[in-house]
């Protein structure tokens, strides 16, 4: 296996708005999808798509949500011998709203993905140790991130933090024990204390967790691009300019297509300008991982920007 995503999966149920109704307001809103989401899978979704050989570690709860899940992550390539459910348990379902100008609030209801623990990384042990990459999130209890982060350790295995969503309760040192640490900047924002509506300030928000030790720091930007930021160094990369409809599971877009060009040659501002790409992809379409190219679309799409350079 390249790639391991040890995380979450969810029932995406998004509702496309004109408004958010107010206290005690009815309103009619015009679209609704289901699809999958959960960060974790549309992580490893993205990659798979993409080519990587990716296994996941996640659990499902014991309701029709279930077997649809497993189904959708298997048809993506994505292996499921470690996917496993959790009896008397929902599965993880995401309420989404996306509104007019294409940006998305979240709501998570974590069921089976609470019930994701250290023995399940440990249940997986010798496939884990053959990946060269493990990517995390926090959806999951926090001290399976932990018990993840110190099995990759042990077994000298790189690993991308995605901070996601933010939790002030994250302990910072096992941050600094990965790789990567890739938050959006509003998790960056919750992460640090500190605003971050210029990229002054997002500079400085970032300094401040580079100072506590993190390696490299990958900040997505949305419609502003993604920054790197790594000793005194720092690489802005440009956006990639596309007609938006629904940005949900974008910043899983990046991560995954981050991931699978990271391993197949470690060179980290290539990695980053690709995963800008594919996630611009993502937002012209609706839905999480139901808006992901596959390679031979994400070529096409490459070569539409090329010719319009
Ligand atoms: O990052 C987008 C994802 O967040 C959605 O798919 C939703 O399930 C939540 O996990």
């Amino acid at each position: 296996m390249d790639i391991a995503v040890i995380g979450s999966n969810m029932v995406d149920l998004i509702t496309y708005i004109d408004e958010m109704p107010q206290i005690g307001e009815t309103l009619e809103a015009p679209n609704f999808e289901i699809g999958c989401g959960g960060k974790g899978a549309n992580q490893a979704v993205a990659a798979a798509k993409l080519g990587a050989n990716v296994m996941m570690v996640t659990r499902v709860g014991d309701d029709l949500f279930a077997e649809n899940t497993i189904r959708n992550l298997q048809k993506a390539g994505v292996d499921t011998q470690y996917v496993k459910s959790v009896a008397g348990s929902s599965s993880g379902v995401a309420p989404i709203f996306v509104d007019k100008s294409s940006q998305n609030r979240i709501l998570i209801i974590k069921g089976a993905n609470n019930h994701l623990l250290p023995a399940d990384v440990e249940a997986a042990a010798d496939a884990l140790k053959a990946c060269q990459l493990i990517i995390l999130q926090l959806e999951i209890p926090l001290e399976t991130v932990y018990a993840a982060i110190d099995f990759a350790r042990q077994h000298q295995i790189k690993v991308i933090l995605n901070p996601a969503p933010a939790s002030k309760a994250l302990d910072i040192g096992y941050a600094c024990q990965c790789e990567f640490f890739m938050p959006n900047e509003t998790e960056l924002a919750i992460l640090t204390g500190m605003p971050v509506d210029s990229l002054d300030n997002i500079y400085r928000a970032g300094r401040s967790l580079l100072d506590k030790g993190l390696h490299n720091l990958i900040i997505t930007l949305g419609h502003r691009g993604s920054l790197w930021m790594h000793g005194e160094h720092i690489d802005h990369v440009p956006p990639v300019s596309v007609h938006a409809i629904d940005t949900s599971g974008a910043g899983d877009a990046f991560i995954g297509c981050f991931a699978h060009e990271y391993v197949q040659h470690g060179n980290i501002l290539k990695a980053m300008k690709m995963a800008s790409a594919f996630a611009a992809y993502s937002v012209t379409g609706k839905g999480t991982q139901r808006s992901y190219p596959d390679a031979p679309q994400f070529i096409d799409f490459l070569k539409t920007l090329h010719q319009g350079k």
